[in-house]
């Protein structure tokens, strides 16, 4: 008997998402003759019962989009807001997958998707992710589509940077996306060949970042680029952050933890604004001219990378192949030239780091980038 398949994208859109549902589409179909239904917007769309048919037709000519052609949203299925409240919509979401008698649920998104969809294994339904996000920080799989073509756009900008910058004898701080982690801006300082690069992993100290743009002053080259994560910490803020993090690690009373919560939380937005101020004080201490540029949404928007189109195409060729074997409660990561279904619980609340000793840090360090901490 045919199988129904049900599929939404979730969270932040990433470029290779379309590539994806249509691997899946053609090869569920096609291979498979599974029927596919598409629901709108993330977990909001299943939840309002909103779906469009994906077949042969309506995925052919996307493979080279950009965004989702379903669709996308924040929401999260046990915590929506809905007519000015917010309420666990999980039953809604189980309703709604029965009413299409499907036999599975693909959800393609970053971290918080993987959670999201957790949850709903737990209710019972069969689950299969897929990672994707800009941010390349999912677990268990070495990499997530969309990484590429934002490192592309990342690295495009900081060349296009480097002879404003060099004309001028500017600093120029350019910020670049990665949510918590640094594999961005690391990935694009490297490339681009960007003299300091500040990222969440090392947490930096403005005077060594300052001594370094001062020094390559002194030897002839009165500009600088930095390549700045925009989770990027001072080692101040860091432990700032570190103390607090410890003592709701400790706490066992409610209350308290949900006031040392709301602490970090305010913490975190005083960091906002972090890039300008970092911008202004370099100024100030090495009386170079500087100026900010923050890439914004330009990283996860237009075409995909080539990269990028093959790596949502095999790991959405290959969930198909899961789902024919009943392999359900995994995510298909990538693993070298191949794919490998893992248990969702590896994935959940794991984020992936870039390791301090990784070879792009210990690159960039042996041709002389300063990467704030020495
Ligand atoms: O997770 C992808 C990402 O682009 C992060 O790099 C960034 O912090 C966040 O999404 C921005 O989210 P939004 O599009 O909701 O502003």
């Amino acid at each position: 008997m045919a199988k129904y398949i049900g599929v939404l994208t979730s969270g932040g859109d990433s470029p290779g998402l379309n590539a994806a549902l249509r691997g899946i589409g053609k090869a569920a179909e096609g291979q498979y003759g599974m029927q596919i239904i598409g629901f709108k917007d993330g977990f909001r769309g299943l939840m309002e019962n909103r779906s469009i048919q994906l077949n042969r037709q309506t995925l052919s000519g996307i493979l080279t989009l950009g965004g989702t052609i379903l669709g996308t949203s924040r929401d999260k299925p046990h915590k929506m807001p809905v007519g000015g409240k917010t309420l666990d919509m999980r039953e809604a979401i189980v309703q709604n997958y029965e009413k299409h008698h499907l036999d599975c649920l693909i959800c393609i998104g970053g971290g918080g998707t993987q959670k999201n969809a957790y949850k709903l294994v737990n209710k019972g339904l069969n689950i299969i992710t897929l990672p994707k996000t800009i941010d390349n920080d999912v677990a268990m799989t070495d990499v997530t589509f969309g990484f590429d073509t934002a490192l592309s756009i990342a690295v495009d900008a900081i060349d296009r940077l480097h002879s404003t910058a060099h004309s001028h004898h500017r600093i120029i701080v350019v910020e670049i996306m990665g949510h918590w982690t640094g594999w961005l801006a690391l990935g694009a300082g490297l490339a681009g060949g960007a003299d300091v690069i500040l990222i969440p992993e090392i947490p930096y100290d403005i005077k060594v970042v300052a001594e370094s743009i001062l020094k390559r002053s002194r030897l002839g080259s009165p500009f600088s680029i930095v390549a700045v994560a925009e989770g990027a910490l001072s080692k101040e803020e860091a432990l700032a952050i570190k103390k607090i993090d410890e003592k709701i690690e400790k706490t066992e009373d409610k209350e308290q933890k949900l006031k040392l919560t709301s602490e970090l939380a305010a913490l975190r937005a005083l960091r906002e604004g972090n890039t300008m101020r970092l911008a202004a004080l370099l100024e100030d201490m090495t009386s170079l001219e500087s100026r900010v540029t923050i890439l914004g949404h330009l990283q996860r928007g237009g075409t995909p990378s080539a990269a990028d189109r093959l790596l949502a195409t095999q790991l959405g060729t290959a969930c198909a192949d899961y789902i024919e074997q009943g392999i359900f409660g995994v995510m298909v990561a990538a693993r070298g030239n191949t794919t490998k279904p893992v248990p969702l619980e590896q994935v959940v609340g794991v984020r992936k780091f870039v390791p301090t000793d990784h070879e792009w840090i210990k690159s960039a360090r042996a041709v002389g980038t300063c990467m704030g901490d020495k």
